[in-house]
């Protein structure tokens, strides 16, 4: 591990082929620009998996989705988790929820789009809520036709008024998961930099490969996404270099570093891109935003 990259506070002020928190010569990101806006919009589906708790899943799809909102996009964020820490966290109250994501998976409960999708604080950004409700829905799907297939059906018509819709799975390969990867493009993997950070990864990846064999072809593995990487402490480094032995450009050149202030956003009920906008979280989200666009427009 280069040791320049360790000193570096901030990921907005590494330049091009200076050496980045990777290790590797840092790449040149475009700065995006916003999409015409009388193109017709057809979403880019990312799913936000990783079977291990607390991960940065959750932080990492609202604060991706802010920093694509700044970047010009319509972005969607899918609960897909009973806890419904994303909803929380959007700053929605889910004990006064009148339908949620729920309602929209299980077939014959009548409820739109419409009815369950939530605007956020942020113009551009929509939430579609999960609450409690959903802890039932993996043993009910058990039973519905087509069973992998019912977040795909649910998203399929509203793709045409989204950029990116990114999905907050819950820790568990189970069918909500299923449904996620095979309603998805791409897959985002974040992993927090500590000893047992691989462990697992070898069936999620397994997993990937399974419903891209029998489900949906075209899945690809976006990145994987280093997170709570704190660079003064050897370990955090060495498991950064172990991921990337193991991934190797599959891994992002962004890594999303250790800070207090993303419990703090939770808290404040909006993404780091607008609660603290000059911060270096907010810095990171954004280059992800970059990286992401660079590699699944
Ligand atoms: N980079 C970070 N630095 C410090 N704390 C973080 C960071 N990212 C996330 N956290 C905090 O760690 C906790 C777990 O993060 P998060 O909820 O995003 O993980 P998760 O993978 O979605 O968890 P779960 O598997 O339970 O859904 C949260 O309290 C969050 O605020
Ligand atoms: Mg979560």
């Amino acid at each position: 591990m280069a040791k320049a990259a360790a000193t570096v506070k901030d990921i907005a002020d590494i330049k091009p082929g200076a050496i980045g928190p990777t290790g590797r010569p840092w790449p040149t990101l475009p700065v995006p620009t916003p999409p015409d806006p009388k193109a017709p919009k057809r979403a880019q589906i990312i799913a936000m998996t990783n079977q291990k708790g607390g991960v940065g899943k959750t932080t990492t799809t609202i604060n991706l989705g802010g920093a694509l909102v700044e970047a010009g996009r319509k972005v969607l964020l899918v609960d897909l988790d009973p806890q419904a820490s994303l909803s929380v966290g959007m700053g929605i109250n889910v004990h006064t929820l009148q339908h949620s994501v729920y309602d929209l998976l299980l077939h014959g409960i009548g409820v739109s789009f419409d009815e369950a999708v939530v605007p956020s604080k942020v113009p551009g950004l929509d939430v579609l809520p999960a609450n409690i409700d959903l802890s039932v829905a993996e043993m009910q799907l058990v039973s519905e036709m087509a069973r992998e297939r019912c977040l795909t059906k649910v998203l399929a018509p509203i793709r045409e008024r989204y950029d990116y819709i990114l999905i907050d799975c819950l820790p568990s390969l189970g069918l909500l998961t299923i449904n996620a990867l095979t309603a998805a493009d791409g897959v985002i993997i974040p992993l927090e930099c500590e000893y047992f950070a691989l462990r697992g990864m070898a069936m999620l990846t397994h997993t990937i490969d399974r419903v891209r064999e029998s489900l949906n072809p075209a899945l690809t593995l976006i990145g994987i996404l280093p997170t709570m990487y704190d660079n003064r402490t050897v370990h955090s480094r060495e498991v950064l270099d172990r991921v990337l032995g193991e991934f190797d450009d599959k891994v992002f050149h962004t890594v999303i570093r250790r800070t207090v202030k993303f419990p703090e956003t939770t808290v404040a009920g909006e993404p780091i891109t607008t609660y603290a906008p000059s911060s270096s979280g907010a810095s990171a989200y954004r280059s992800l935003a970059r990286e992401v666009l660079a590699r699944h427009p």
